[in-house]
């Protein structure tokens, strides 16, 4: 059962730059002594759309903004395939704001249940301070972080409704990457099927038709 005051419950910041300036000066997060960056975000903070994907990559730890490599370069192609434009209808944010490093301290890993719960507290003061229309969560741990639930395969596709927003989990577009067929019923066709729907919410929701 998600809680109805999921997003508002804490309220500890009053404008998206205090919280983005508070995730800048953490120092107590499970990943400060990681070696990595903070990135936080990118796009429009007015947008309507919200994306909250894992956590950063390397080129992301170089730029210092999420999705910008080969993920990121998909995940635009996504967001134009629906019509949107990736600078101006969208704010784009992680689960996680430092690349977990990997055991060589080299590469990277995904990041474990103990960083997701210290971060999910300043996505959800993100998502209460964008207040958007319709939130993607992409992968499983966009999920867990917002729902505390993961099975991207069964979560895609599917509206939550929390707080007044639209939330749909899809597929995040590494494993597109990994998985190129565009067969019908393969995970791209899928995307193809989300961001559509998409559209049409987010339509429904800019023109004021919805009946929820
Ligand atoms: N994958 C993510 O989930 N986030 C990024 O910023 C980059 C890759």
């Amino acid at each position: 059962m998600i809680p109805s005051d999921l997003f508002s419950a804490s309220k500890k910041y009053s404008t998206l730059e205090d919280v983005l300036n508070a995730i800048k000066g953490m120092k107590d997060d499970p990943l400060a002594n990681a070696g990595t960056n903070i990135v936080i975000s990118r796009g429009n903070p007015s947008a309507k759309l919200l994306l909250i994907g894992e956590a950063p990559g390397p080129q992301e730890n170089i730029q210092g903004k999420p999705f910008v490599g080969p993920a990121g370069q998909l995940l635009d192609k996504i967001l134009r395939a629906g019509n949107f434009d990736p600078d101006q209808d969208v704010y784009i944010t992680n689960s996680v704001f430092r690349m977990p490093p990997g055991d060589d301290g080299k590469s990277f890993r995904k990041p474990n249940d103990q960083e997701i719960e210290y971060y999910r507290p300043f996505v959800f003061e993100i998502i209460r301070l964008i207040a958007p229309y319709v939130i993607l969560l992409t992968g499983n741990v966009a999920c867990q972080s917002v729902l505390k639930r993961t099975g991207i395969t069964t979560l895609r596709g599917q509206w939550i409704r929390v707080e007044g927003h639209w939330l749909m989990p899809i597929f995040h577009p590494s494993y597109l990457l990994r998985n190129q067929s565009r067969e019908p019923g393969s995970p791209k066709a899928m995307m193809w099927d989300d961001i559509r729907e998409v559209r049409r919410k987010y339509d429904e929701m800019l023109t004021g038709s919805s009946p929820a």
